[in-house]
């Protein structure tokens, strides 16, 4: 196979990596033996905040050794910047029927807690015999809402990352790792 051309490589947009693939990896495992743990017995509802979560429940649903139903539910409140600009909205609800079953809500990073705390509500009406949160990265920012995950990957610097399903316009979702974008490629380019 020939080499791929390594120039327009998007993991060369990275200024520093936080989070390297393999602690993404051995991290994973670790989770899902503690998800595994805490419902043994049990059949979970795995619903995945996307775009964002996307990979990061692929990947963690893998390591989860119980029958598991999966379901999205799409939510908008980032545009291109790297800041919110919006309240959290749902744009695609949820399909399975979730009364009396344990849900265990899964989003890529709590960082105001808006978006988590508001689906959580909406999910509660769904009356799910229970529901637990989970996220790959809890970052170090003011939240705006008071809301702690039940289980966390990475606890993170409030920084704006991407990598591993967190993205900048859409972009750098693929990568393997979580990192922080050259200043230069963020618009609006200071971010502290
Ligand atoms: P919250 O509602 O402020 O807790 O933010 C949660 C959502 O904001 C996540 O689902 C992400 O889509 C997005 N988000 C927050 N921080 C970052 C970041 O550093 N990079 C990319 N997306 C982020
Ligand atoms: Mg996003």
């Amino acid at each position: 196979m020939p080499e791929p051309i390594e120039e327009n490589n998007p993991l060369d947009d990275l200024e520093k990596i936080l989070v390297s693939e393999s602690d993404i990896q051995a991290r994973l495992a670790e989770l899902g033996h503690q998800i595994t743990c805490d419902y043994v017995g049990r059949e979970l509802a795995v619903i995945a905040i996307i775009n964002g979560a996307i990979i990061f429940v692929a990947d963690l649903i893998r390591q989860i050794r119980l029958p598991v139903q999966l379901d999205c539910i799409r939510v908008a409140s980032y545009r291109d910047e790297t800041r919110p600009v919006q309240q959290p909205e749902i744009i695609d609800r949820v399909r399975l029927d979730l009364q009396g079953i344990d849900v265990l809500l899964i989003d890529d990073i709590l960082d105001t807690g808006q978006t988590l705390s508001m689906i959580t509500k909406t999910i509660e009406k769904m009356e799910p015999a229970s529901i637990k949160t989970c996220v790959l990265l809890d970052k170090d920012a003011p939240r705006s809402v008071d809301f702690s995950a039940d289980y966390v990957g990475f606890k993170i610097p409030d920084a704006f990352v991407v990598g591993y399903g967190l993205d900048f316009a859409e972009r750098y979702r693929q990568l393997p790792c979580i990192g922080m974008l050259k200043p230069e490629l963020q618009n609006p380019p200071a971010w502290n």
